[in-house]
């Protein structure tokens, strides 16, 4: 292990910083909060397994160094993702007099990142957050860009607003204790990065599937580092999602809608991407954008590493259709959906629905033949 984290800059101007990189990061967070010249009352949001598992180490660290924590436990997975729960959070704030430069620390996943930027967004106005990601979507995605928020009851993600950090802490090592369902979920949104931006690190999830598989410590690090820097510099062109941005959103289009149809219960979300990506590549060869190689390579990786491939038998054209027109993508009713041209390079493209349902009755013929 080296000395010095490895470290990614988000350029963003006054709202730029660093995401930093390395094993056993949270025993050390005093060394990373110094210089940002904060107040030494800190808030830690997090669940109580996170919290078992690494929130009273941090705790204990902040104190030595000189720190007031106040731990803020919320229930685990996306029912902590509530306005309900954004208030209560603001609620403990105000009771203990948080300041303008007090500052929230999200440690855990996306649910926790997520509601921690938003609120941070809003009390006094907004005051500083940093993300300690601890899952792997977190690590490669949720934490890195400024999308905070949380859900609606008619829908995932309908609140929030474009808050950026003021440093992203990711500890490669607390990913050992991560659930191995949410460690391919996650592997699902890297794969997507090779896809988008990357085919020499798409050759290279294809190479080394073995090795990140069975997690080795430099494979976990190169890859989530590889795909903090391609996040990194999207977000730098198009912080709030006028256009390249869009990208990222590869494979959620039909993502979204196998999870929506799912009812939120059957696939977790980088599952649901995973179909989408080999799904949307298939739409992006039957529309002439991309080869039929391009669409064999990524539903090879996709399975090597145990992800789902296939389109759920259930699921009819007319269900899909109608989910994939409830996306937050849509513009004037128009579905806008990213498809790979090349490994590395995606187009953004408005599907019709004639072609679409083409595309879906001959898959159906052939997965019966
Ligand atoms: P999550 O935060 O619910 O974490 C998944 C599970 O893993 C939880 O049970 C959590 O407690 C557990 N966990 C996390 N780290 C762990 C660790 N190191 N050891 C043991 N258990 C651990 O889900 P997620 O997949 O991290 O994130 C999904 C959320 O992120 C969704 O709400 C999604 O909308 C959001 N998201 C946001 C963005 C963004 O740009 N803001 C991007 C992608 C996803
Ligand atoms: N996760 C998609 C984005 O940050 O834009």
């Amino acid at each position: 292990m080296t000395n010095q984290p490895s470290s990614v800059r988000v350029s963003l101007g006054k709202r730029s910083y660093d995401i930093l990189i390395q094993e056993d990061l949270i025993a050390n967070v005093a060394q990373y909060l110094a210089p940002l010249k904060l107040s030494r009352q800190v808030g830690i949001i997090s669940n109580a397994r996170l919290h078992r598992l690494y929130g009273t180490v941090l705790v204990r660290h902040l104190r030595k160094h000189g720190y007031e924590p106040h731990v803020i436990i919320l229930p685990d997975g996306e029912q902590a993702k509530t306005l309900r729960w954004a208030s209560k959070i603001l609620d403990e704030l105000v009771a203990q007099r948080f300041e303008r430069r007090s500052v929230l620390l999200a440690l855990g996943g996306g649910v926790i990142g997520d509601i921690t930027g938003f609120v941070a967004s809003m009390y006094l106005r907004g005051i500083p957050f940093i993300q300690i990601a601890t899952s792997l979507v977190a690590q490669v995605d949720s934490s890195v860009g400024g999308k905070t928020g949380v859900n609606h009851a008619r829908g995932k993600n309908l609140i929030g607003a474009f808050y950026q950090p003021a440093l992203v802490l990711i500890d490669t090592a607390v990913l050992l204790t991560l659930p191995k369902r949410e460690w391919l979920a996650g592997l699902a949104e890297v794969i997507k990065y090779g896809v988008i931006a990357d085919a020499k690190f798409f050759a290279y999830l294809e190479q080394q599937t073995h090795d990140i598989l069975t997690m080795q410590p430099e494979a976990v690090r190169y890859l989530v580092k590889r795909c903090c820097e391609i996040k990194a510099s999207v977000v730098r062109k198009d912080e709030r999602e006028s256009g390249l941005r869009q990208i990222l959103n590869y494979g959620h289009t039909v993502g979204h809608a196998l999870e929506a149809l799912g009812k939120y219960r059957k696939w977790i979300h980088g599952e649901a991407v995973a179909m989408g990506m080999v799904l949307e590549a298939e739409i992006s060869h039957a529309l002439g954008y991309c080869s039929a190689e391009i669409v064999e390579r990524q539903q090879h990786l996709v399975q090597r590493v145990g992800l789902p491939t296939g389109l759920p038998s259930v699921t009819t054209f007319s269900q899909l259709w109608s989910a994939m027109l409830h996306d937050k993508k849509v513009v004037c009713g128009a579905i806008h959906c990213v498809l790979p041209s090349q490994i590395g390079k995606v187009t953004v493209q408005p599907l019709e629905r004639r072609v679409v349902k083409q595309w879906f009755q001959k898959r159906g013929r052939q997965q019966a033949t």
